[in-house]
């Protein structure tokens, strides 16, 4: 008897939370990082979902709970770091952000291990770390 009010009750919540609306937007490209092939492919496929105006929302980012917390990710990570502004970054900032990007990826912190679980092809090889580290340390001349 109580596991079903209890059963309905979370139905009749989950259907509800799936009205509240989520901010889903690209706004656009203004200024786009400009790196070797190698590495622009390595941040498009690993990072541009959350730090670019290219996200590719997922299915998951239609249902709630996920969309929120997938929406606030990538607000907050284009707040961060965003490639599809940089040009319009002012030297010292640029600079920081090849800095905090070259650590974030050593400690494996970026990108989030949550996000690779849906996105596997995000993960990154050692290849791809080393190709990072070489054109990061060139401050992306
Ligand atoms: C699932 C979304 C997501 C992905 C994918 C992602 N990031 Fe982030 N990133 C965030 C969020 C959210 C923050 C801000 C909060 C934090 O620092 O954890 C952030 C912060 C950062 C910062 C700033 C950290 C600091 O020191 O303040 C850098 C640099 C960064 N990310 C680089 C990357 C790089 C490089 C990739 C790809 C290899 C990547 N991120 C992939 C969401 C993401």
């Amino acid at each position: 008897m109580y596991v079903k009010i209890i059963a309905a009750v979370l139905i009749v919540a989950f259907i509800g939370i799936q009205f509240v609306p989520v901010e889903r937007s690209n706004p656009p490209v203004t200024g786009e990082i400009d790196a070797p092939p190698r590495v622009k492919e390595m941040l498009r496929r690993s990072c541009y979902d959350c730090h670019s105006n290219e996200t590719v929302w997922p299915w998951y980012s239609y249902i709630a709970p996920a969309s929120w917390l997938l929406a606030d990710d990538v607000a907050e990570g284009r707040v961060e770091l965003n490639f599809s502004e940089w040009n319009g970054y002012d030297e010292k900032r640029k600079l920081k952000k090849f800095k905090e990007t070259r650590e974030e990826v050593k400690e494996g912190e970026m990108p989030q291990w949550y996000y690779v679980i849906m996105h596997p092809e995000a993960k990154l090889s050692d290849a791809d770390k080393q190709a990072l580290f070489e054109w990061t340390a060139t401050g992306g001349k």
